[in-house]
C-alpha cells in the first residue's frame, strides 16, 4: 500500500512528532487541532524538529523546507475527504476518541485506514464506533515519535489481516520498527515495564539499598536510565495513574507499592513539579544525566511506607535480578496470552526501552529453571507480584532452558 496523503488527530507532543515522521518518509499531512493556536504550536515543533536535523548535519536545509512543506495545519475535518491513512493522537479519554473515529468515519474515503495512537484505551471499543472496524488499528508510537524506532501495532477484535499488514509495513517505509501485540491492557512495553518501577519503589521502602543504587545496577544491567531517573523524567503521577490501571485489570500481580501514593499526596510528581526522588530545577529540559541530589523528604516518606507493609522484606541481599525478574515474568504472562512473540518481545523491550540485551535471553543467560526458582523464591517474601506464569513451569517441566531451544512450531504454539 502507498500512503500518499495522511493525517493526524492532536498537535500536542505526540502528533508533532508523528507529523515529522510521515513527512520525512515523503507523504503529505494535515495536522490537525481544535484551534489555530494549537495548530500552530504543533506546527512550529514540527519545525524545531527539522531544524535540528540540520544543525545535526543530517538533512539540508533546502531538504529539510522541502519536507516541512508537506505538512499542513488544519482545524477542520472536511480536508480529509481524500487521505490514505489517519492518525489520531488526540485527548487519552474514550469520549474524545470515539467522537473522534466517528466523524473519521463519516468522512474519510473508505478504504483509508484509521489508526490510533492511544496509550492504553481499547481499539475494538474505537472501532466499534465506525463501519469500517476492520481498518481500525493502534499505532502505539513512543515519546519523542521522532527518535524512537519502536511502533506497537494492535488490531482490535475485527482489524482484518490486511490493515495490519500493512500498517506493518508502512511503519517500516518509515524507518520504524513496528511490533504486533494483541490488545491488553498496557499493551506490551508499559505491560513489561510497570512491573519492574513497581518493584522499585517496593524496593527502596525496605531500605536496604538507596536510589542511586538501584539505578545504577540498572544501567550496569544494560537499560539506558535506572527507575527512579525514569519516573522523575516520565511524571510520578503519569506513572500512578497507568500502575492504579494495570493493577484494576490484572489484580495482585500489579499491587502498587505504598511509597507511590504517598509520593503523590506531596505532590512529588518529579522534573515538572521540582521534586520527584530525585531535586530538579523547576522547567529544566529532562536530562537523565542531570546532577542527582536525593530528595530530602524522601527518608521520611519510606518510613512511613515501611508501617504501611511492616512484613515486606527482602530474604536476600539486593541484586538487579529482584527488578528484572517481574519484567521477565510479565514477558512470560504476556506470551501464554499470545500477546506477542518471543522474538517480538525482545525488539519491543529494547527499542521501546533502551533495554541493550534480549529481555528473554536472560533465560539463555541463567536458564529457565533458574527463572523460576527465582521467582519461587522471591514470592515466599513478596507474595504475588511473583507468581511464576504457568507457561515457565511448563516449558521447565519439559525440560527446556531457553527460547532459542524451542523450534519455530513450538513457538508457534505460544502464539
Ligand atoms: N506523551 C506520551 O508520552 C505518549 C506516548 C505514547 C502515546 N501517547 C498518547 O498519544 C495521545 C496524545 O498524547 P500527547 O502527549 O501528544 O498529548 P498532548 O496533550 O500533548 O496533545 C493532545 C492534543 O490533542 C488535541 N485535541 C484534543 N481533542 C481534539 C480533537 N477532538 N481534535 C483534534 N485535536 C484534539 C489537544 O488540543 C492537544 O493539542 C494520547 O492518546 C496519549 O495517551 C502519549
Amino acid at each position: 500500500m502507498k500512503v500518499e496523503r495522511a493525517a493526524v488527530v492532536g498537535a500536542g507532543t505526540m502528533g508533532a512528532g508523528i507529523a515529522q515522521v510521515l513527512s520525512a518518509a515523503g507523504i503529505e499531512v494535515l495536522l490537525k487541532d481544535v484551534n489555530q493556536e494549537f495548530v500552530d504550536r504543533g506546527l512550529a515543533n514540527v519545525k524545531r524538529m527539522y531544524d535540528s536535523r540540520v544543525k545535526k548535519g543530517t538533512l539540508s536545509q533546502a531538504e529539510a523546507e522541502g519536507l516541512l512543506a508537506k505538512v499542513k495545519g488544519t482545524t477542520e475535518y472536511k480536508e480529509f475527504a481524500d487521505v490514505d491513512l489517519v492518525i489520531e493522537a488526540a485527548l487519552e479519554t474514550i469520549e474524545v476518541k470515539k467522537q473522534i473515529f466517528s466523524e473519521l468515519d463519516k468522512i474519510c474515503p473508505p478504504q483509508a485506514i484509521l489508526a490510533s495512537n492511544t496509550s492504553a484505551l481499547s481499539i475494538s471499543e474505537i472501532g466499534a464506533c465506525t463501519k469500517r472496524p476492520e481498518k481500525v488499528l493502534g499505532l502505539h508510537f513512543f515519546n519523542p515519535a521522532q527518535f524512537m524506532k519502536l511502533v506497537e501495532v494492535i488490531p482490535g477484535v475485527k482489524t482484518s489481516k490486511q490493515t495490519v499488514d500493512m500498517a506493518l509495513e508502512l511503519c517500516r517505509q518509515w524507518q520504524k520498527v513496528p511490533v504486533r501485540v494483541e490488545e491488553c491492557p498496557g499493551f506490551l512495553v508499559n505491560r513489561l515495564l510497570f512491573p519492574y518501577l513497581n518493584e522499585a519503589m517496593y524496593l527502596l521502602a525496605e531500605g536496604q539499598v538507596t536510589a542511586e543504587e538501584v539505578d545504577r545496577a540498572a544501567v550496569e544491567f544494560g537499560l539506558p536510565m535506572g527507575p527512579f531517573t525514569l519516573f522523575d523524567m516520565t511524571g510520578i503521577d503519569v506513572c500512578a495513574h497507568v500502575t492504579e490501571f494495570l493493577y484494576k485489570e490484572y489484580g495482585p500481580r500489579f499491587e502498587p507499592a505504598p511509597l507511590l501514593k504517598l509520593m503523590i499526596d506531596k505532590k512529588f510528581y518529579g522534573q515538572k513539579s521540582g521534586l520527584g526522588f530525585f531535586v530538579h530545577q523547576k522547567g529544566a529540559v529532562p536530562n537523565k544525566d542531570a546532577a542527582k541530589e536525593l530528595n530530602p523528604e524522601l527518608g521520611k516518606l519510606l518510613e512511613e511506607a515501611r508501617k504501611l507493609k511492616p512484613n515486606a522484606k527482602s530474604i536476600k541481599k539486593f541484586d538487579v535480578y529482584r527488578l528484572m525478574m517481574p519484567m521477565f515474568n510479565e514477558a512470560i504472562y504476556a506470551l501464554q496470552e499470545n500477546v506477542a512473540l518471543a522474538a517480538d518481545i525482545d525488539v519491543a523491550m529494547k527499542f521501546g526501552c533502551g533495554l541493550n540485551r534480549g529481555l528473554l535471553s536472560l533465560a539463555e543467560e541463567k536458564g529457565l529453571a533458574w527463572c523460576l526458582a527465582e521467582l519461587e523464591s522471591q514470592q515466599t517474601s513478596h507474595a504475588e507480584r511473583f507468581r511464576p506464569a504457568w507457561l515457565l513451569r511448563k516449558l521447565v517441566r519439559a525440560g527446556l532452558h531457553d527460547f532459542k531451544a524451542l523450534t519455530r512450531e513450538e513457538m508457534a504454539l505460544t502464539r
